[in-house]
Protein backbone atom coordinates (compact mmCIF):
# COMPACT_ATOMS: atom_id res chain seq x y z
CA UNK A 1 0.00 0.00 0.00
CA UNK A 2 1.23 3.67 -0.71
CA UNK A 3 2.37 5.93 2.29
CA UNK A 4 -1.01 8.87 2.33
CA UNK A 5 1.73 11.90 1.90
CA UNK A 6 -0.33 14.36 3.25
CA UNK A 7 -2.72 13.56 5.99
CA UNK A 8 -6.23 13.60 4.07
CA UNK A 9 -6.88 16.06 7.29
CA UNK A 10 -4.32 18.48 6.12
CA UNK A 11 -5.89 18.38 2.61
CA UNK A 12 -9.31 19.23 3.31
CA UNK A 13 -8.39 21.62 5.72
CA UNK A 14 -6.12 23.46 3.02
CA UNK A 15 -8.56 22.85 0.44
CA UNK A 16 -11.29 24.99 3.23
CA UNK A 17 -9.05 27.92 3.94
CA UNK A 18 -7.68 28.63 -0.12
CA UNK A 19 -10.00 30.58 -2.37
CA UNK A 20 -12.42 28.83 -4.11
CA UNK A 21 -12.36 28.18 -8.08
CA UNK A 22 -14.46 29.63 -10.13
CA UNK A 23 -17.52 28.17 -10.99
CA UNK A 24 -16.20 27.34 -14.67
CA UNK A 25 -13.22 25.56 -12.98
CA UNK A 26 -15.26 23.62 -10.41
CA UNK A 27 -17.60 22.19 -13.29
CA UNK A 28 -14.22 20.98 -15.20
CA UNK A 29 -12.83 19.81 -11.52
CA UNK A 30 -16.15 17.92 -10.84
CA UNK A 31 -16.67 16.82 -14.76
CA UNK A 32 -13.07 15.36 -15.23
CA UNK A 33 -12.88 13.46 -11.29
CA UNK A 34 -16.57 12.11 -12.41
CA UNK A 35 -15.86 10.88 -16.01
CA UNK A 36 -12.50 10.42 -17.27
CA UNK A 37 -10.84 7.41 -16.10
CA UNK A 38 -7.37 8.93 -15.07
CA UNK A 39 -9.63 11.90 -13.48
CA UNK A 40 -7.15 12.05 -10.67
CA UNK A 41 -4.42 13.54 -13.48
CA UNK A 42 -6.29 16.90 -12.88
CA UNK A 43 -4.35 19.87 -10.45
CA UNK A 44 -7.33 20.16 -8.33
CA UNK A 45 -8.28 23.47 -6.84
CA UNK A 46 -5.68 23.74 -4.41
CA UNK A 47 -2.63 23.18 -6.98
CA UNK A 48 -5.02 25.21 -9.44
CA UNK A 49 -5.00 27.97 -6.78
CA UNK A 50 -1.33 28.29 -6.48
CA UNK A 51 -1.08 27.64 -10.24
CA UNK A 52 -3.40 30.68 -10.65
CA UNK A 53 -1.21 32.55 -8.15
CA UNK A 54 2.18 32.45 -9.02
CA UNK A 55 0.73 33.27 -12.41
CA UNK A 56 -0.57 36.28 -11.15
CA UNK A 57 2.86 37.58 -9.68
CA UNK A 58 4.80 36.86 -12.36
CA UNK A 59 2.57 38.21 -14.89
CA UNK A 60 3.85 35.93 -17.66
CA UNK A 61 3.53 36.90 -21.69
CA UNK A 62 4.26 33.32 -22.73
CA UNK A 63 2.83 30.44 -21.11
CA UNK A 64 3.69 27.07 -21.76
CA UNK A 65 2.46 23.69 -20.39
CA UNK A 66 3.48 20.16 -21.29
CA UNK A 67 0.13 18.12 -20.92
CA UNK A 68 -3.56 19.47 -21.06
CA UNK A 69 -5.74 16.97 -20.53
CA UNK A 70 -8.35 18.21 -19.97
CA UNK A 71 -7.52 21.99 -19.56
CA UNK A 72 -8.10 22.98 -15.94
CA UNK A 73 -4.23 23.92 -14.89
CA UNK A 74 -4.28 25.99 -18.34
CA UNK A 75 -7.15 27.91 -17.12
CA UNK A 76 -5.43 28.38 -13.92
CA UNK A 77 -2.56 29.78 -15.09
CA UNK A 78 -4.51 32.00 -17.68
CA UNK A 79 -5.80 34.11 -14.92
CA UNK A 80 -2.51 35.75 -14.22
CA UNK A 81 -1.27 36.62 -17.61
CA UNK A 82 0.05 39.67 -19.05
CA UNK A 83 -1.92 41.39 -21.72
CA UNK A 84 -1.38 40.65 -25.32
CA UNK A 85 0.58 37.38 -23.81
CA UNK A 86 0.21 34.07 -25.22
CA UNK A 87 -0.36 30.24 -23.77
CA UNK A 88 0.39 27.30 -25.79
CA UNK A 89 -0.27 24.00 -24.09
CA UNK A 90 0.67 20.71 -25.56
CA UNK A 91 -1.63 17.34 -25.64
CA UNK A 92 -1.35 14.00 -26.81
CA UNK A 93 -4.19 12.54 -26.91
CA UNK A 94 -6.90 13.47 -29.53
CA UNK A 95 -10.10 13.09 -26.89
CA UNK A 96 -8.25 15.11 -23.91
CA UNK A 97 -7.76 17.89 -26.79
CA UNK A 98 -10.73 18.19 -27.61
CA UNK A 99 -12.24 18.43 -23.93
CA UNK A 100 -9.62 20.82 -23.40
CA UNK A 101 -10.38 22.75 -26.35
CA UNK A 102 -13.92 23.02 -25.84
CA UNK A 103 -13.54 24.02 -22.06
CA UNK A 104 -11.30 26.94 -23.25
CA UNK A 105 -14.66 27.88 -25.39
CA UNK A 106 -16.59 28.06 -22.39
CA UNK A 107 -14.03 29.68 -20.11
CA UNK A 108 -13.62 32.56 -22.99
CA UNK A 109 -10.20 32.05 -23.27
CA UNK A 110 -9.71 30.61 -26.25
CA UNK A 111 -8.31 33.36 -28.17
CA UNK A 112 -5.15 33.31 -26.33
CA UNK A 113 -4.56 30.00 -26.00
CA UNK A 114 -3.28 27.59 -28.27
CA UNK A 115 -3.79 23.94 -28.47
CA UNK A 116 -1.10 21.97 -29.74
CA UNK A 117 -2.53 18.28 -30.51
CA UNK A 118 0.81 15.93 -30.57
CA UNK A 119 3.75 14.88 -29.05
CA UNK A 120 5.66 17.79 -26.80
CA UNK A 121 8.97 16.49 -27.55
CA UNK A 122 8.31 17.37 -31.65
CA UNK A 123 6.41 20.38 -30.47
CA UNK A 124 7.99 22.04 -28.15
CA UNK A 125 10.91 23.32 -30.63
CA UNK A 126 8.66 24.43 -33.26
CA UNK A 127 7.61 27.53 -31.01
CA UNK A 128 10.13 30.61 -31.01
CA UNK A 129 9.10 32.11 -27.31
CA UNK A 130 11.03 33.02 -24.17
CA UNK A 131 9.01 31.37 -21.70
CA UNK A 132 8.23 33.02 -18.48
CA UNK A 133 5.93 30.05 -17.17
CA UNK A 134 6.63 26.26 -17.94
CA UNK A 135 4.02 23.79 -16.07
CA UNK A 136 5.71 20.08 -17.43
CA UNK A 137 3.06 17.61 -16.58
CA UNK A 138 3.15 14.75 -19.11
CA UNK A 139 4.81 11.37 -19.31
CA UNK A 140 7.21 11.06 -16.40
CA UNK A 141 10.02 9.29 -18.48
CA UNK A 142 10.42 12.60 -20.53
CA UNK A 143 10.90 15.32 -17.87
CA UNK A 144 14.65 15.04 -18.14
CA UNK A 145 13.95 16.05 -22.42
CA UNK A 146 11.30 18.48 -21.81
CA UNK A 147 13.66 20.45 -18.90
CA UNK A 148 16.34 20.44 -21.47
CA UNK A 149 14.19 21.18 -24.05
CA UNK A 150 13.04 24.45 -22.02
CA UNK A 151 15.56 25.76 -20.35
CA UNK A 152 17.66 27.32 -22.75
CA UNK A 153 14.49 28.93 -23.76
CA UNK A 154 13.46 30.43 -20.53
CA UNK A 155 13.33 34.20 -20.14
CA UNK A 156 15.73 35.66 -17.75
CA UNK A 157 13.06 35.59 -14.72
CA UNK A 158 11.12 32.57 -15.87
CA UNK A 159 9.65 29.95 -13.88
CA UNK A 160 9.65 26.17 -14.71
CA UNK A 161 6.94 24.22 -12.09
CA UNK A 162 7.52 20.44 -12.40
CA UNK A 163 4.24 18.59 -11.06
CA UNK A 164 4.20 15.16 -9.24
CA UNK A 165 7.68 14.95 -8.21
CA UNK A 166 6.79 12.81 -5.22
CA UNK A 167 4.92 10.41 -7.79
CA UNK A 168 2.28 8.89 -5.06
CA UNK A 169 5.26 8.16 -2.53
CA UNK A 170 7.04 5.95 -4.51
CA UNK A 171 10.18 8.10 -4.91
CA UNK A 172 10.26 7.55 -1.06
CA UNK A 173 10.92 3.71 -1.07
CA UNK A 174 14.21 1.81 -1.35
CA UNK A 175 14.34 0.88 -3.26
CA UNK A 176 12.39 3.00 -5.84
CA UNK A 177 10.87 0.76 -8.59
CA UNK A 178 8.53 1.42 -11.39
CA UNK A 179 9.66 3.44 -14.42
CA UNK A 180 8.16 6.02 -14.02
CA UNK A 181 9.30 6.62 -9.90
CA UNK A 182 12.54 5.93 -11.30
CA UNK A 183 12.08 8.19 -13.99
CA UNK A 184 11.28 11.41 -11.50
CA UNK A 185 14.00 9.92 -9.36
CA UNK A 186 16.55 10.66 -12.38
CA UNK A 187 14.82 14.30 -12.90
CA UNK A 188 15.17 15.29 -9.45
CA UNK A 189 18.44 14.62 -8.84
CA UNK A 190 19.46 15.69 -12.51
CA UNK A 191 17.99 19.52 -11.47
CA UNK A 192 19.59 19.34 -7.98
CA UNK A 193 23.07 18.60 -9.68
CA UNK A 194 22.63 21.44 -12.28
CA UNK A 195 24.73 24.14 -11.52
CA UNK A 196 22.68 26.25 -13.78
CA UNK A 197 19.30 26.59 -11.68
CA UNK A 198 18.37 26.72 -7.99
CA UNK A 199 15.29 25.03 -7.23
CA UNK A 200 12.43 24.40 -4.29
CA UNK A 201 10.30 21.31 -3.64
CA UNK A 202 7.00 21.46 -2.68
CA UNK A 203 4.98 18.89 -1.22
CA UNK A 204 1.75 20.25 -2.40
CA UNK A 205 -0.47 17.08 -3.44
CA UNK A 206 1.52 14.69 -5.54
CA UNK A 207 5.05 16.91 -5.18
CA UNK A 208 5.95 20.69 -7.32
CA UNK A 209 9.51 21.29 -7.83
CA UNK A 210 9.84 25.28 -8.52
CA UNK A 211 13.22 25.85 -10.75
CA UNK A 212 14.68 29.07 -11.94
CA UNK A 213 18.01 30.21 -13.29
CA UNK A 214 20.49 31.49 -10.84
C1 LIG B 1 -1.19 14.62 -15.57
S1 LIG B 1 -2.03 14.92 -17.06
C2 LIG B 1 -2.03 16.68 -17.14
C3 LIG B 1 -2.94 17.32 -16.14
C4 LIG B 1 -3.19 18.79 -16.36
N1 LIG B 1 -1.95 19.53 -16.51
C5 LIG B 1 -3.96 19.34 -15.18
O1 LIG B 1 -3.34 19.70 -14.19
O2 LIG B 1 -5.19 19.33 -15.21
C6 LIG B 1 -0.85 14.48 -18.26
C7 LIG B 1 -1.28 14.69 -19.70
O3 LIG B 1 -0.10 14.62 -20.52
C8 LIG B 1 -0.44 14.00 -21.74
N2 LIG B 1 0.79 13.49 -22.36
C9 LIG B 1 1.46 12.35 -22.10
N3 LIG B 1 2.54 12.22 -22.87
C10 LIG B 1 2.58 13.31 -23.67
C11 LIG B 1 3.45 13.76 -24.70
N4 LIG B 1 4.52 13.04 -25.05
N5 LIG B 1 3.18 14.94 -25.30
C12 LIG B 1 2.09 15.68 -24.94
N6 LIG B 1 1.23 15.30 -23.96
C13 LIG B 1 1.46 14.14 -23.34
C14 LIG B 1 -1.42 12.92 -21.33
O4 LIG B 1 -2.20 12.50 -22.44
C15 LIG B 1 -2.23 13.61 -20.22
O5 LIG B 1 -3.40 14.20 -20.71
Amino acid sequence: MQPELISSLAESYAARYTTPEEAVLQRINEETVKNHPQGHMISGHVQGRFLSFISNMIQPKYILEIGTFTGYSALCMAEGIAAGGQLHTIELRQEDADTALKNFNIAQKNNFITLHVGNAKDIIPTLPYQWDLVFIDADKTSYIEYYELVLNKLSEKGLIIADNVLFHGQVLEEPIKGKNALAIQAFNKHVAEDPRVEQVMLTIRDGLLLIKKK
